[in-house]
């Protein structure tokens, strides 16, 4: 993430008393500044770099600090709060767990878990049959990696190497990081992953109006070259069902046509629905937009609404790959967690949340198509489906300058009483809670608007 200092000096702003948002302080409220100090002496750098709110408290879209200023959420905790935040629902359930107290328990068997599975298993469709949890959400791309090598090494001893995309993200443990394919990030592993290859991602425009199929045989001949057979050294896909950084999407002829690849070569797809599970797109899971079938999913974030949870779902010839042992965690299926986890379905479900991301998605991407068409030298794209958005900005010869502005726009909105996602890159992304109120998310956007006319108007 390029770097941007936001001031963490007190400014005077003006004051906003809406039924959504309240600022009554100067920004950053009086305070913050030494709180982010005492996080720098004593925490590692790799964390900071955030807008200078510090969270008191969070409740549904609204995220207060500690002097009662008051801030419409677009970002969900970064899509963890699909449900809102502090849902009581999930609280109770978990007073619940709390109240029973099996705060863990390792792999022992517990009736919590199994209702949790069988209730996960459902929501995920009928072409899953198992899951395994974890925590985080790196953990269950490196499971799941594990089981698409475990799979392909059934088939042929040589079938073993992954294929993912240029620029997509799946985590910071060692897999994952290789997955990412982000050349700065992974430099700390000093090594290359032989049985890891990338494939370029099918940005609009970089396909400039080519066949996206064409483009994913390309890509795959280029393999082909290197002397790396599908058939025989391949043995899965891993795809972040969006690009991560702007919501981008693939094209649906390209997915359809990999995975008829992948059935023809006897190769797992799998998708990474850490952003776009839950809900988030105005399906269960975002790959359900492609219309195609998935071997494996990830998911994680909003899986828990706040609760560390994560896992790996498929069929179970593949989930009971690793012998008795050989694929377990500590916290896997912990009690509290799975408590929380249900919490989540049965609040995705008793609130339709599902449907209401896409209907309030409609919403929001006609807002922001309107703002494309009103700063068409700014703004070069909307991305998005359901209730994940980014507004994607033209770059100009000042790549630097440009993601600069859009970082002061991310202040500005901060100062208005508004958090949107700061990518450090030339996107803004918007993701609230979907069960925020249709006023609310029509007042966020008109934040934005105001944001963008003030930082370019100076
Ligand atoms: C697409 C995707 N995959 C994997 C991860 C890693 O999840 P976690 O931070 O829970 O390890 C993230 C986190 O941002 C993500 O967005």
């Amino acid at each position: 993430m390029a770097s941007y200092n936001f001031s963490r000096e007190p400014q005077e702003v003006k004051m906003i008393s809406t039924k959504n948002r309240e600022i009554k302080t100067k920004i950053p409220a009086p305070g913050t500044k030494e709180i982010l100090e005492k996080l720098d002496k004593f925490e590692s750098r790799s964390m900071h770099g955030q807008l200078p709110i510090i969270w008191d408290k969070a409740f549904d879209y609204n995220v207060f600090d500690h002097l009662g200023n008051k801030w419409i959420d677009f970002t969900s905790m970064i899509f963890v709060a699909n449900i809102g935040h502090g849902n009581n629902h999930v609280i109770s359930r978990v007073k619940d767990a709390l109240n029973n107290p099996i705060l863990g328990c390792y792999a022992y068997p517990n009736d919590i878990r199994a209702n949790y599975l069988e209730r996960l298993i459902k929501f995920a469709g009928p072409n899953f049959e198992k899951a395994f949890l974890l925590s985080a959400g790196t953990e269950a791309t490196e499971a799941a990696f594990k089981l698409m090598k475990m799979n392909g090494q059934r088939i042929g001893k040589k079938k073993n190497v992954v294929i993912a995309a240029s620029g997509s993200w799946h985590g910071r443990t060692l897999a994952a990081q290789m997955l990412s394919d982000n050349k700065t990030q992974k430099a700390w592993t000093n090594h290359e992953q032989k049985d890891i290859v990338h494939i370029p991602f099918p940005y609009p425009w970089v396909l400039k109006g080519k066949n996206s199929k064409d483009f994913l045989r390309e890509s795959l001949q280029s393999l082909e070259v290197k002397g790396i057979s599908l058939l025989d050294d391949i043995s899965g896909v891993m795809l972040e069902t969006f690009q991560g950084w702007g919501a981008i999407f693939y094209p649906h002829d390209y997915i359809k046509e990999l995975r008829s690849i992948c059935d023809k070569n006897e190769i797992l797809m799998c998708f990474d629905e850490m952003q776009s599970g839950f809900g988030r797109t105005g399906k269960n899971f975002g790959y359900e937009h492609y219309g195609v079938r998935a071997d494996l999913i990830c998911c994680g974030k909003g899986m828990g609404g706040g609760f560390p949870i994560s896992g790996v779902i498929g069929k179970a010839e593949v989930m009971d790959l690793p012998e008795i042992g050989n694929m377990s965690s500590t916290h896997s299926g912990n009690p509290v967690m799975c408590a929380a986890g249900l919490g989540v379905l049965d609040e995705i479900e008793n609130k339709n949340l599902v449907k209401e991301s896409e209907r309030k998605g409609q919403i929001l991407h006609c807002k922001l198509k309107e703002m494309e068409a009103q700063f068409p030298r700014l703004i070069s794209g909307i991305y998005g489906e359901g209730l994940i958005a980014s507004i994607l900005f033209h770059i100009d010869e000042d790549r630097i300058g440009t993601v600069q502005k859009v970082s002061m726009v991310t202040e500005k909105c901060m100062q208005k009483g508004l958090i949107v996602v700061h990518t450090g890159r030339e996107s803004i992304k918007i993701g609230p809670p979907l069960t925020i109120p249709d006023n609310a998310l029509i007042e966020g956007i008109e934040i934005i608007n105001e944001s963008i006319q003030e930082v370019y108007n100076d």
